[in-house]
């Protein structure tokens, strides 16, 4: 059985930790979109481990991961990530990582774009991780990208990364910037390039190889859907495909290798960066810092938090076709006595169950609240349905039958072994 595991949210809902546990019984993990904008925590014992392009199949010994062409891919950023990994005991070699040919390769000047087109912004910034997401993609989609099949021939890269130079520079040149040279360019990567060149081939007829052969493959989610390009709240999203069809052209694979889409989400709401959060609640946020939770995984910031929103989770399962969901953080609301979750926006007097395309609505949506009674016990040490509270359970049950799929999965701690299978 082949699963896609997407966020339903703004990211960060625990799809590390979800596709950790699943890996156990898979064989292939696959990447298909995002790059180092991405963190996934997995804690296993005493261990914790933050990936951002290794898929989070990686701590399994014999799983074959793969970073897929849809992947950006920052390869200074991943030389880093695997040191830090192999420091923590983790063996990665060419058995159990791979990488495609075609990912797009993120280049020092994206990140100083990324960066420059975030202050000319003003106002209007989006919050972005600043790791050069929104360039690359954006050069691969005007094709002045470079892949990592044209770094592997140097005089070629060099050549082509002057072309975009011409132009990039003036932008830099204009703001005040320092300027790039092709040369330098190349010298700051040429390390971490030949350090993943034995990794780096064509992953396509890979992962079909494993699909004819009925392995199971696990596609691995960044970021969220509310951050997809088409169905997030734009302007306020990452630049590519993170719901349901971006795990298929970020890998190769087809929509028939597909057989269940697992969506993870809190049981609450968080968001990273700027944009329209309407359940978002100051109180919650200052309890759950207070605890020591929700800073991102890959730029320390607090993440705005808020109720669970339903109008979010309703569509982000119509459009990722949701079959199962993994509700993560179960245990971050046990000590509340009461729980809202919000069922619909009212704009301008009407309700609405589905978000809203234009900007300024989503300033003007109010979310329309239906309370539940909390639990007020700890949910940490919960192994099965049945140790849950009664309140917990009329909770996810309710929030299941709002959302229009079954719970499959419940989170009550980050660690491995806090995963409830239903
Ligand atoms: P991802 O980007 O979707 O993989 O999620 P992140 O790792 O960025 O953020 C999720 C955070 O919640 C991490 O700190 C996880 O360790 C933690 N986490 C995941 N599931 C649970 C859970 O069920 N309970 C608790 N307490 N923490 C969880
Ligand atoms: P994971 O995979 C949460 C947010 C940024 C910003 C917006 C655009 O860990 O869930 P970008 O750098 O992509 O151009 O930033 O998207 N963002 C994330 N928020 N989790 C993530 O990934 C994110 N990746 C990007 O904060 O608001
Ligand atoms: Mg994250």
């Amino acid at each position: 059985m082949n699963t896609i595991v997407n966020g339903l949210q703004w990211g960060d809902e625990g799809k590390g930790k979800i596709v950790d546990f699943l890996t156990e019984s898979a064989d292939v993990v696959v990447r298909g979109q995002g790059g180092n904008n991405a963190g996934h925590t997995v804690i296993v014992g005493d261990r914790k481990y933050v990936l951002h392009l290794v898929p989070s199949g990686i701590l399994w010994p014999d799983k074959r991961n793969i970073i897929g062409n849809g992947v950006v891919l920052d390869p200074v950023g991943l030389v880093e990530e695997i040191e830090t990994l192999e420091g923590q005991g983790v063996a990665i070699t060419p058995d159990n990582l791979l990488i495609s040919d075609r990912a797009h390769v993120v280049l020092p000047y994206h990140r100083d774009l990324d960066a420059a087109q975030e202050e000319a912004r003003g106002k209007f910034a989006i919050g972005t991780t600043r790791r050069g997401i929104g360039p690359t993609y954006s050069d691969k989609a005007t094709r002045c990208g470079l892949r990592l099949a044209d770094l592997m021939d140097a005089d070629l890269a060099h050549e082509l990364i002057d072309v975009r130079l011409a132009e990039a520079n003036q932008i830099f040149t204009a703001r005040g910037l320092p300027t790039h040279d092709a040369a330098e360019v190349m010298k700051r990567v040429a390390a971490a390039l030949e350090r993943l060149r034995p990794h780096i081939t064509n992953t396509i007829p890979v992962l079909h190889e494993a699909w004819q052969a009925g392995k199971e493959i696990l596609f691995e989610g960044a970021q969220g859907s509310f951050l997809d390009i088409d169905f997030g709240t734009y302007p306020f999203v990452t630049s590519s495909n993170t719901t349901a069809g971006g795990a298929c052209t970020g890998s190769g694979l087809p929509p028939t290798a597909v057989d269940r889409v697992i969506g993870v989400c809190k049981a609450y709401t968080t968001r990273v960066g700027e944009g329209p959060f309407v359940t978002e609640n100051e109180e919650i946020g200052d309890y759950l810092h207070g605890l020591g939770r929700e800073f991102g995984a890959t730029t320390g910031r607090p993440r705005r938090c808020g109720w669970l929103d339903i109008v979010l989770l309703r569509f982000a399962c119509m459009v990722n076709g949701v079959t199962d969901l993994a509700v993560t953080n179960l245990d971050g609301l046990d000590e509340r006595e009461e729980i809202q979750v919000c069922t619909s926006y009212r704009i301008d007097g009407i309700e609405h169950p589905f978000p809203p395309a234009e900007r300024e609505a989503w300033n003007r949506a109010e979310p329309v609240y239906e309370s539940h009674p909390g639990w007020r016990q700890d949910t940490s040490a919960c192994r099965t349905w049945d140790d849950l509270p009664e309140a917990a359970r009329a909770y996810l049950t309710r929030l299941a039958t709002l959302a229009g799929a079954r719970v499959s999965y419940v989170g009550i701690g980050p660690d491995r072994a806090q995963t409830i299978l239903l």
